[in-house]
């Protein structure tokens, strides 16, 4: 397991934000552009908020959501309105590359429209995640059938974490990305951490080969 510890949540964001930043510049010279898949949640939203003045090549950058909550589009609660406050009202990302998921639909056709979506899409070049106390990672929960959907995107239903209705990017494609980082910052993270650390299995052990980017509360420093 690859980690990288730092202070406070701070140092977190601001690594991340740096991998980000690099991992731009490589699949841009690499391949002209650069697909990159947000969290949700509280956990990156300042490591979102660092990139906004950093210098990358922003009109070759394609955004994609790792999951949705099935609310009303605009809605406070919904991840991609973070991310438009924290980053994409504030950075030149032609529209046409910011690909929301229209969980405003519902699950079902939530997932089905954006599976349509991901089909056309080239691999990820970056995935960014969080994780849950539950280990939950996306919107991809402990117990739930929806880690065992083999579809690029999938409906959620009974989240334990409210709305209960979400849409996730699947296993499959999450796996897929590049490279995969997950974030952990804060106490309440804490005993899930010891617990993945102890090599007990969860939702976001699924994602194979990521860097976890960790704070000491979470480590127990
Ligand atoms: C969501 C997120 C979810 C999140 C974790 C951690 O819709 O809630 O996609 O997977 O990443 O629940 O949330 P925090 O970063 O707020 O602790």
């Amino acid at each position: 397991m690859h980690t990288h510890s730092f202070s406070n949540a701070d140092e977190v964001a601001q690594a991340v934000a740096q991998q980000v930043q690099e991992a731009c510049k490589n699949a841009i010279d690499e391949h002209g552009s650069f697909h990159l898949i947000l969290a949700g949640g509280s956990t990156p939203k300042h490591c979102y908020e660092l990139l906004v003045p950093m210098p990358l090549y922003w009109q070759k950058v394609h955004i994609y959501f790792g999951d949705e909550r099935c609310l009303p589009s605009g809605d406070t609660e919904r991840n991609d309105t973070m991310a438009y406050a924290a980053l994409l009202n504030h950075v030149p990302i032609p529209s046409s590359q910011v690909y929301v998921i229209p969980a405003q639909m519902g699950a079902e056709d939530g997932a089905a429209r954006y599976c349509t979506l991901l089909e056309k899409a080239p691999i990820a070049d970056m995935l960014l995640l969080g994780i849950g106390e539950d280990g939950h990672t996306a919107s991809l929960f402990p117990g739930n059938q929806a880690l065992d959907d083999t579809c690029l995107a999938v409906p959620v239903f009974n989240s334990p974490k409210p709305p209960s209705e979400r849409v996730s990017m699947g296993l499959s494609i999450l796996n897929q990305a590049r490279k995969k980082i997950i974030m952990v910052t804060g106490a309440n993270k804490q005993p899930v951490w010891q617990a993945i650390k102890g090599g007990e299995s969860f939702p976001v052990t699924k994602i194979k080969d990521a860097t976890w980017f960790l704070d000491a509360a979470a480590e127990g420093k």
